[in-house]
């Protein structure tokens, strides 16, 4: 507890009273408000985010899995402000020069040949701008038009968005969604069955080419896969799985979006999961690091095969605009927080200090609950279950994240399995964590629980 930060009690009331007769809460019934207060959180430095009382915590998730660089970085503030003086705004019917700086510097970093960049101002909005270039696409081939995603992907919060995303309780209070979207199974090891992850990986491809075959591959314009699963549970795959989803793809003229929203920018260890994996996707969906959050962006970038599909001779182009795309001040804080992930190589310590947090995150395996532990750089996924192995309870969950909380950890929590209780905890840190603060966060979430344990047994 620092008291130097804590806000005045008087002040804290008023802004919950503002809070609680006007602002609608993400995924919570108000109602539960009264019992579990949220947070006032009033600032941010590193990997430690404070609320008004003064106390601190390490957030384990960087916000919404997206501060890469770590909160409090004056560049990037001072690279948005200048611009907000030169050029706040200009729509990109004309060209900007931080958005045109941008994209330049993306296609330098992006998996070779993924070179055209379209901005938009949100993941969501990055995947459903990519649904509708397959579309667009699809039409110049006949008509290929189905989209297949995953169960247990998550594509964002649009109807686009939650059409494509593979989760029950994300989708089903807004059906009917959208048509011409198609589920098969994640490669999810831990309740497979399968013996090895080369034979999870050859079933999902034998999968995919069994339902392009099933549709008509003619129908079928595009495969979208999250490289690494995060809100549904983090689910690593298996290490050739998307490579021979690209050869299933490539087979059939299908085109490969790979969804790096999250894994994007470093959280693999590498600047995109798709480097990782040795894949190169016709699309790409990107947001969260790609400003680390400071202020709002995304992006849908494409090959230039595809580019030019979309721009041949007597076509129209893509009909499509927004009011914010390639806004100059967002870009201009992408590109100080490119140059700081490049500068600090932040990809190594996501490898290095994520080795050391999985290696850590390992030894939980031992606390009867720990079902599974999965990731890759600093992503990470804690599946929790009851003593018949059957997901843990979100009540039990929600407690265990309430003791982390109270001794100074934010940690995330996701569904396991599509249609079940968000039984994963999940850690997904700024990349700029040190092995120190990794240690606390696993030491915390231990004692969670232990502590967890010794209420089941009423020890
Ligand atoms: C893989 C993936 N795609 C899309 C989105 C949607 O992004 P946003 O919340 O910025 O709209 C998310 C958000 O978590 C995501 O994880």
């Amino acid at each position: 507890m620092n008291p130097a930060t804590a806000w005045a009690e008087r002040e804290v009331a008023a802004l919950r009273e503002q809070d609680a007769a006007h602002v609608w809460h993400p995924l919570l019934n108000h109602r539960s408000l009264a019992k579990s207060p949220l947070s006032v959180m009033v600032q941010a430095r590193g990997c430690t985010v404070t609320d008004a009382g003064g106390k601190s915590y390490i957030d384990a998730m960087a916000g919404l899995w997206c501060v890469n660089i770590g909160y409090g970085r004056k560049e990037v503030a001072e690279a948005a402000y200048r611009q907000l003086l030169e050029l706040p705004y200009y729509p990109l019917t004309q060209i900007n020069p931080p958005a045109a700086r941008l994209a330049a510097k993306l296609a330098e970093i992006l998996p070779k040949g993924v070179s055209r960049v379209w901005f938009v101002n949100s993941g969501s909005e990055a995947v459903d701008t990519a649904l509708k270039i397959a579309r667009a696409w699809g039409k110049l081939r006949g008509g290929r038009h189905k989209i297949i995603a995953r169960y247990q992907g998550y594509h964002g919060a649009t109807i686009g968005g939650a059409s494509l995303t593979g989760q029950t309780h994300r989708r089903r209070q807004f059906e009917p969604l959208l048509p011409g979207i198609i589920h098969v199974q994640a490669p999810y090891f831990y309740r497979s069955g399968a013996r090895t992850e080369e034979e999870l990986a050859a079933r999902c491809a034998e999968e995919l080419d069994a339902v392009i075959r099933y549709q008509g591959p003619d129908t079928v314009a595009a495969f979208i896969a999250e490289p690494v699963i995060g809100g549904g549970g983090v689910i690593p795959p298996p290490a050739d799985y998307l490579k021979r989803m690209r050869e299933v793809c490539t087979r059939y003229g299908v085109l490969m979006i790979c969804d790096e929203v999250i894994t994007g920018f470093g959280r693999t260890g590498e600047m995109f999961a798709s480097d990782l994996y040795g894949v190169r996707p016709d699309v790409m969906t990107l947001a969260k690091g790609l400003s680390s959050a400071y202020l709002p962006i995304g992006a849908t970038a494409v090959t230039e095969e595809v580019f030019q599909a979309l721009n041949a001779e007597g076509d129209p182009g893509f009909l499509q605009i927004n009011t914010y795309g390639g806004h100059p001040a967002s870009c201009a804080a992408a590109l100080k927080n490119l140059e700081i992930l490049a500068g600090e190589d932040l990809c190594a310590n996501a490898r290095k200090v994520g080795a050391r947090l999985g290696a850590a995150l390992a030894r939980l395996r031992d606390i009867p609950s720990v079902g599974d532990v999965r990731g890759v750089g600093l992503i990470w996924g804690v599946e929790l279950v009851e003593e018949d192995g059957a997901p843990l309870g979100n009540d039990a969950v929600g407690r265990i994240l309430r003791y982390a909380r109270e001794e100074g950890v934010i940690l995330g929590k996701n569904a396991g399995i599509a249609d079940g209780p968000s039984n994963t905890i999940t850690i997904s840190p700024p990349l700029v964590i040190t092995g120190a603060e990794a240690d606390r966060v696993v030491e915390v979430l231990g004692a969670a629980l232990r502590r967890h344990m010794s209420e089941r047994t009423g020890g």
